[in-house]
C-alpha cells in the first residue's frame, strides 16, 4: 500500500548540560566529556517532521501547512532560546540528550495532531549528529 508523506524542517536553539544524577562526577565527565561542562553549552537544532496519510480528497493535501506550522511552533517555542535542563520542566528529571529530546518532541507533537498522522522525526543536534524516531515503513 502506498502512502504520501509530507515533511517540513524547523529550527530551534537551546542550551543544556548533559549530566546524570545517577552517576558520580567522574563518571559524568568520562561519559559526556565537554558536554558535561557545568556552565552548559548550546546547539542550533534542526528538526524534520514527517506526516503520512492519504491526501484529503477536498484539499489534495496530507495536512494543512498552516496548522502544521502552528502545532510545531507551539511545541518548539517551549524550547527555543531556553536552557532545557533549567527551564523546561520535563528535562529537570530527563537527561537532555538528542535521544531524549526526540522522544519529548514525538510526545508533544503527536498529542497535538490527528491520531496516527505523525510518521517520523529527525533531529539534527550538530552537522555530524542526528537522531531518528518513527514508525516502520508501511
Ligand atoms: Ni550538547
Amino acid at each position: 500500500m502506498l502512502h504520501v508523506s509530507f515533511s517540513r524542517v524547523y529550527q530551534f536553539s537551546s542550551a543544556h548540560r548533559l549530566h546524570s544524577d545517577i552517576l558520580n562526577d567522574f563518571e559524568n565527565e568520562a561519559i559526556y566529556d565537554k558536554c558535561n561542562n557545568p556552565h552548559g553549552h548550546g546547539h542550533d537544532y534542526t528538526v524534520e517532521v514527517t506526516l503520512q496519510a492519504d491526501p484529503d480528497p477536498d484539499t489534495g493535501m496530507v495536512y494543512s501547512m498552516e496548522e502544521f506550522d502552528s502545532v510545531i511552533g507551539d511545541v518548539l517555542s517551549e524550547l527555543d532560546y531556553r536552557h532545557l535542563d533549567q527551564e523546561v520542566p520535563f528535562f529537570k528529571d530527563h537527561i537532555s540528550t538528542g535521544e531524549i529530546i526526540i522522544q519529548y518532541l514525538w510526545m508533544r507533537i503527536s498529542e497535538r495532531l490527528p491520531e496516527g498522522l505523525l510518521y517520523h522525526i529527525r533531529l539534527w543536534e550538530t552537522n555530524n549528529n542526528y537522531f531518528d524516531l518513527g514508525k516502520e515503513s508501511a
